[in-house]
């Protein structure tokens, strides 16, 4: 069943891919970003775009009659040490990683609620906040903020509304730029994990694609790791 599909962010990265995979498969599409890649609007007959600063406030009365789905893709890499992030960074990653989000998820839930469709929602974290890693503090708390959002939400609007979440290891998306740009640490990262690559927006918009579809149906409240081995191999 064709479902409608609110996206925030994803203009490029794993949100396009996102995109253009819900695209090919015939969901509507409301896309809410600052920018828009001209490859995607050519189905516009599916896709309704909204510009949109996630650090604005969320108006309500943009949203379609019916929403199926919603996913959040805007997030952060700032990688320092503990004593050089200053409390404006790790407010800065709180904002974009985890409360811009629950304020718009706020005003999309009551539609969801009312959908008909096996409404999904799915939320991106990431490898490091199972998995200690140097220099994460500050993403690590916000991403984990979000995977105890998830299972909260995940149980409060069960069986109406699924609540998923997905944790990503590096993978080349403009976001990931300054490391996979530079060829040692990109073969470094590569072997570190133990697929022996790095991810690809494709294999994240594949699990997420999934997570908001009927296939997944029975799924709900999880954080699902796609990161080639990376949080439990050795
Ligand atoms: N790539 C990785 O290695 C990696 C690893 C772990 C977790 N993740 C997580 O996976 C998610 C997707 O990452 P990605 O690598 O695809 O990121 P990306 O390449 O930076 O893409 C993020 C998308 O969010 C949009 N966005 C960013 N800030 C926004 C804002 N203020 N308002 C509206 N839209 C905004 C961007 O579009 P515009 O700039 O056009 O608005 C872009 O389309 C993120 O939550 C990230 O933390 C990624």
């Amino acid at each position: 069943m064709k479902k409608t599909i609110v996206c925030i962010g994803g203009s490029k990265g794993i949100g396009e891919a996102v995109i253009k995979k819900l695209l090919a498969e015939e969901h509507h599409v409301h896309l809410y970003s600052r920018t828009i890649p001209p490859e995607v609007m050519s189905n516009s007959n599916l896709l309704t775009h909204v510009q949109y600063d996630a650090n604005d406030v969320f108006v309500a009365d943009t949203l379609p009659e019916e929403v199926d789905g919603y996913i959040y893709f805007p997030g952060s890499i700032n990688l320092r040490p503990f004593e050089r992030l200053s409390i404006e960074e790790f407010q800065a990653d709180l904002d974009i990683n985890y409360l811009h989000n629950v304020r718009i998820l706020q005003k999309v839930m009551g539609k969801l609620k009312k959908s008909t469709n096996d409404a999904s929602v799915v939320f991106f974290s990431t490898v490091a906040v199972q998995t200690g890693m140097p220099f994460h503090a500050s993403i690590a708390g916000a991403k984990g903020a979000l995977e105890g959002l998830t299972r909260s939400l995940a149980s409060e609007y069960a069986p109406k509304v699924r609540v998923n979440c997905i944790s990503p290891s590096l993978t080349e998306t403009p976001l990931a730029e300054k490391i996979t740009s530079n060829e040692k640490m990109r073969e470094a990262s590569a072997t570190k994990h133990p697929m022996k690559r790095i991810g690809t927006a494709d294999d994240l918009a594949n699990l997420a694609v999934f997570l908001l579809s009927s296939e997944s149906s029975w799924i709900t409240g999880q954080n699902i790791s796609c990161d080639g081995g990376m949080n439990c191999l050795k």
